[in-house]
């Protein structure tokens, strides 16, 4: 199958997703993270007429963009414009109950990160904003000017793993009100010098974002909703490029694929349950090496995937 690579955004691991996936041609599929529809592409290829895909994404400007990729399949294409949190009641609104697949493939997409009128890159200086969906009220530069200090020094530790979160905040406090992407960079190189503040720089920008966008809880809501939404033998890839989001999503298929439920207690016997999903992956796949030396993205890109029982 020859695939065209898009430039919006190129798919990461996309044969493992369609191996994972796509396991009956006449089945219903949800993209939940259409992106440049890189992903949504391949795999309504895939289906025969009787086949259906839903593509939803939070962003606009995705949504643009994959009506257009994807008119060739749109045939067996619905698009839906939503946040992944409410997956139940979007597919609910597109007459649709139970499907075979489900894909996530989290974070950002290149396009809004190469995208300066996004505010989401501390390589150009631009409005600090990192909404995905921009009929949300709440922009990176609110959440820089109007949190606590204690709010603040928490979400950059806990969403971007960062020591000097501390240092970093104190720093922002003295430059409020900062309303540019640039402001935001040159207070965190104030006290992060040097070459190690690019990480920091990553670092800030990226817990920011999370927080901006409600990304660990969008990713636990839809997770809660997959094993009441895959008919059984119906499948769930999820690609994560982040640890603590991998580590949800690890922890999440475990504790689905098991038949105890822990007790808490070292008095108190686990419980027994009837495991609502079988591991695929026991580790995580991640991209071969010439994936990630022609797509710098794939490096930290780990997908694991499960299937419901
Ligand atoms: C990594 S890109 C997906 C790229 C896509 N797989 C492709 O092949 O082009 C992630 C996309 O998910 C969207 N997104 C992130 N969080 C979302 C959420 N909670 N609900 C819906 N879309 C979301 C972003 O707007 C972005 O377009």
């Amino acid at each position: 199958m020859c695939v065209e690579v898009p430039s919006y955004h190129t798919p990461v691991l996309l044969q493992e997703v369609l191996s994972f996936l796509v396991t009956t041609t006449d089945g219903i599929y949800v993209d939940c993270t259409l992106g440049g529809g890189g992903h949504a592409h391949a795999i309504a290829e895939r289906l025969t007429g009787k086949g259906r895909l839903i593509g939803i994404d939070r962003d606009e400007e995705a949504i643009v963009e994959a009506r257009r990729r994807l008119a060739r399949v749109s045939d067996r294409l619905t698009i839906v414009h939503g946040a992944f949190g409410d997956i139940s009641g979007l597919l609910h609104g597109t007459g649709v109950d139970a499907v075979d697949g489900i894909l996530l493939d989290l974070g950002v997409s290149s396009h809004q990160l190469d995208d300066p009128a996004r505010g989401f890159s501390f390589q150009s200086d631009e409005l600090l904003d990192m909404r995905m969906d921009r009929r949300q009220g709440t922009s990176a530069a609110d959440v820089v000017n109007a949190y606590e200090e204690a709010h603040l020094v928490r979400v950059l530790w806990e969403f971007g793993e960062e020591r000097e979160a501390r240092r970093i905040v104190r720093s922002l406090l003295r430059a409020r009100p900062i309303t540019t992407t640039g402001q935001l960079a040159a207070a965190v190189r104030t006290v992060i010098k040097g070459p190690r503040s690019v990480k920091s720089l990553a670092r800030v920008f990226q817990a920011l974002r999370i927080e901006v966008n409600g990304e660990l809880e969008q990713v636990q809501r839809c997770l809660q909703s997959v094993p009441g939404l895959l008919r059984l033998g119906g499948r769930v890839a999820v690609i994560a490029y982040h640890s603590l989001e991998d580590r949800f999503v690890k922890d999440f298929f475990r504790e689905q694929a098991s038949d105890r439920i822990p007790s808490g207690s070292r008095f108190l016997p686990d419980r027994p349950r009837t495991p609502e999903l079988r591991l695929l992956t026991k580790k995580p796949v991640t991209a071969s090496p010439d994936e990630v030396r022609m797509n710098a993205r794939a490096r930290s890109a780990k997908l694991r995937a499960a299937e419901r029982v």
